[in-house]
Order: structure tokens, then C-alpha cells, then sequence
């Protein structure tokens, strides 16, 4: 048979094509799913090379790009860890905290990611730019990071456009929205009424943040005193919400740095039921710095998450859900890395945890890790299901 092709042409091609073909594949899976060339070489390397705020700048990009749909490891989702919280149902327990997609720019791209839910924010009413730079620093030897961005925010009618587009109500991701106030405002519960009324109709929940650091005077608001009229101004902001729609449940999320005694009044007020508090996130970052911390960057200002957050949290988590008698849910967020560390804020009483530094240090691919080791754990300990861990250190052992 006649062939315009020289011989042999035709198998050279395809074994050309074949190889090009897996390599690409086996490329785009290093890239996009696998966890150890993620945290071994590719984290590594950004560290060296690119300051902080701009590293969480790419972030958000390669969020927003939807690539994030295609890191295959984090696409799995396991029956024992899809769960109901809030009276909706959560695929699993696994969600991004508030401070990475500040002004809701990759909502799509988040949920897309293998996430059971996404918190947006902090949003303030007003445009502002937040301190100045440098604000952002790895502590690369503590697993930590110290941030002292002081809400920066494209500003609620921004932000509340793009929560408009990219909210569903019958999404299977959750969205949540968290609210800060402008740095000038003298009336704080104005800011976070102005809050709820941008976006109440366009999230599953609010957040009312009285919790970062790097706002003067704002942590002064978890006061029993302040919290009750706060929240009593938002809660009247929900209660507005056209009774057709979903109105979204209402959090607080608090510091890890509060004593007992704040503690127990935070405690009182979110089990009264005139506030309508449906949760709690414990916790923001912390102002202390544990003498175990060895990096040059442990004496910058701000607020300290990441490993170094990690027990500090769990202890507050246990202690809330004591005073609480688990009537409340509580959202555990603080140096997750692992399905160990999950596990114990799910067994210390949360029932959803919320991660971010972990990104910073292992990139993307820790969801589908923390998800698999989570379902580990579980396995380890006989339960088939994640809601029937929460709170189990507070339960004799079987
Ligand atoms: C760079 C950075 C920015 C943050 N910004 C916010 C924020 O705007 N609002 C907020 O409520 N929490 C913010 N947080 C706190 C996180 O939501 C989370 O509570 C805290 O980092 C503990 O979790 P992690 O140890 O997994 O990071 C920020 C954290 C970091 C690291």
C-alpha cells in the first residue's frame, strides 16, 4: 500500500505522542494533586523566593483560576465524614478559614477545591488598605505565620456583588461570610449591622469577628456588655431577611487569648437564646508568643497562627464546649495540619474545623490529606461516623 509517510514515520509519531502525553498527565497530577511535591519542593521553594504577602497574593489567583478543581487527591469524598451542622448538611467537615480570599475573589474557585465550606472576609463596610506593608511573615521554623494585615477590604458593596454572583443556596458547599469594621468607626455594631445587611441574603452564615488583633479596640468587643449589643443589632439585621429565603445562621468568633472569666461570659451569652447565636469559631489568631517559638520572626506584631496556635486553641475549644454543654456548635480553627490535629478539635468539641497556615506550608493538596487521615482516624477508633467524635474527650471511654 501506498503511504505519503516515510517508513516507520507513523510509529514514531505515536510512541512520540504517547510519551508526551503521559509525561504531561504525570505532570499536571505532580502539580496539581500530589501532597509531598507540594510541602517538599514547590512550598519550599516560594519561601525562599517570595515575601509572604505576595505568595498569599498567587494564592488567591491559582484559587480563582479553578485549577483548584483538578488536584484529584482533594476531589475524594468519604460517607463517614459528611455530617450535619446548623441544621444543613456538610459534605465534610473540612473548611478555609477567614483572611485567605479577604474580598471574595475565588468563591467559585474555593468551592471547587474539596472543601465542605468556605468563609470569605474579613469585609468592612468602607474600602480600606489595611497597615502597612510588610504585614505578612512566615515563621518557617514554628510551622507559624504572624499577619498584621489590619482588615484590609475591598468593602462591602465590592465584595457583596461577588457573593451575590456566587452564592447558592442549594450549593453542596457552604458559604460563609465574615464581618469586620473600618478602623475609623466609633460605633462598632453600625458597621457589622451595615455587614449583615450586605450580605445576609447572599450566605449560609455571618460571622461577627471581634476577634483580630490588629484593629484597635476591637477585641474589647468581646466585653459581655459590648457582645450583647452587638449582637442584638445584627441578629434584628437577620431578622429583617425576607422570611422566603434561608436567613443565614449567625457566629461569633472569638481569640484564643480570653481568660476563664470571658470565657464564661461569652459562654452565658451564646447559650441565650434573646442573641441567637447559632456558633462559635474558636478561635482568630493569638497576641501571645509561646516561649517555644525559635524563628527571626517571632517578635513582629500581630496576630500568631499556625503550629504554634495549635494547643493553646484545643484548650479553649475544650473549655467552651464544658461551659457550653455542647448545646453550641463550635467551628475549631488553629494549626491544622493533619487528620490528628482535626481530630483532636473535633474530640475537644468542634464539630467542623477550619484550616489556613496549613496552606501556607503544604499548599492545596492538605485538604484531601487532612480529609483521608481524618477518616483514618475515625477508622482507628471504631466510629463511622465524624459527628459521633465530636466532643467524645468529654464522654467516659468505652
Ligand atoms: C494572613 C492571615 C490573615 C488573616 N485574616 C483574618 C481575617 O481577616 N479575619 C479573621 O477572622 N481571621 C483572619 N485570620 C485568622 C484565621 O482565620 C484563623 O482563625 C487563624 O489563622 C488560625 O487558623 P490557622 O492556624 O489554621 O491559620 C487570618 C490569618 C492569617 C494567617
Amino acid at each position: 500500500m501506498y503511504s505519503k509517510f516515510p517508513p516507520g514515520y507513523i510509529a514514531r509519531s505515536t510512541v512520540k505522542i504517547l510519551i508526551g502525553g503521559t509525561s504531561f498527565f504525570a505532570l499536571l497530577e505532580t502539580f496539581t494533586g500530589n501532597e509531598k511535591f507540594h510541602k517538599e519542593q514547590i512550598l519550599p521553594l516560594v519561601h525562599r523566593y517570595v515575601d509572604a504577602e505576595t505568595a498569599h497574593k498567587w494564592g488567591v489567583r491559582l484559587a480563582k483560576s479553578g485549577l483548584l478543581a483538578y488536584y484529584s487527591n482533594n476531589q475524594k469524598e468519604y460517607p463517614e465524614l459528611k455530617t450535619n451542622v446548623f441544621g444543613r448538611t456538610f459534605k465534610n467537615p473540612i473548611g478555609i478559614a477567614a483572611g485567605f480570599d479577604k474580598d471574595g475573589e475565588a468563591i467559585d474557585g474555593l468551592r471547587a477545591s474539596g472543601l465542605g465550606f468556605v468563609e470569605i472576609g474579613s469585609v468592612t463596610p468602607l474600602p480600606q488598605d489595611g497597615n502597612q506593608r510588610p504585614r505578612v511573615f512566615r515563621l518557617l521554623e514554628d510551622k507559624g505565620v504572624i499577619n498584621r494585615y489590619g482588615f484590609n477590604s475591598a468593602g462591602g458593596g465590592v465584595v457583596s456583588d461577588r457573593a451575590k454572583q456566587a452564592y447558592r443556596h442549594d450549593a453542596d458547599v457552604m458559604f460563609g461570610v465574615n464581618l469586620g469594621k473600618n478602623k475609623n468607626t466609633v460605633k462598632a455594631e453600625l458597621d457589622y449591622e451595615i455587614g449583615a445587611n450586605y450580605f445576609g441574603n447572599f450566605c449560609d452564615y455571618l460571622v461577627v469577628n471581634v476577634s483580630s488583633p490588629n484593629t484597635p479596640g476591637l477585641r474589647s468587643l468581646q466585653s459581655k456588655e459590648h457582645l450583647i449589643k452587638l449582637l442584638t443589632t445584627v441578629r434584628a439585621s437577620i431578622d429583617r431577611i425576607d422570611p422566603a429565603r434561608t436567613k443565614p445562621k449567625l457566629l461569633l468568633k472569638i481569640a484564643p487569648d480570653l481568660n476563664d472569666d470571658e470565657l464564661k461570659d461569652i459562654a452565658k451569652v451564646v447559650m441565650d437564646k434573646r442573641y441567637g447565636v447559632d456558633g462559635l469559631i474558636i478561635s482568630n489568631t493569638t497576641i501571645s508568643r509561646p516561649a517555644s517559638l525559635t524563628s527571626a520572626n517571632k517578635s513582629e506584631s500581630g496576630g500568631l497562627s499556625g503550629a504554634p496556635l495549635k494547643q493553646l486553641n484545643t484548650q479553649k475549644i475544650h473549655q467552651v464546649y464544658k461551659l457550653t454543654g455542647g448545646q453550641v456548635p463550635i467551628i475549631g480553627c488553629g494549626g491544622i495540619f493533619s487528620g490528628t490535629d482535626a481530630y483532636e478539635k473535633i474530640r475537644a468539641g468542634a464539630s467542623l474545623v477550619q484550616l489556613y497556615t496549613g496552606i501556607v506550608y503544604e499548599g492545596f493538596p492538605i485538604i484531601g490529606k487532612v480529609k483521608r487521615e481524618l477518616v483514618e482516624c475515625l477508622q482507628k477508633d471504631g466510629l463511622t461516623n465524624v459527628s459521633e467524635a465530636v466532643g467524645a474527650d468529654h464522654r467516659p471511654k468505652k
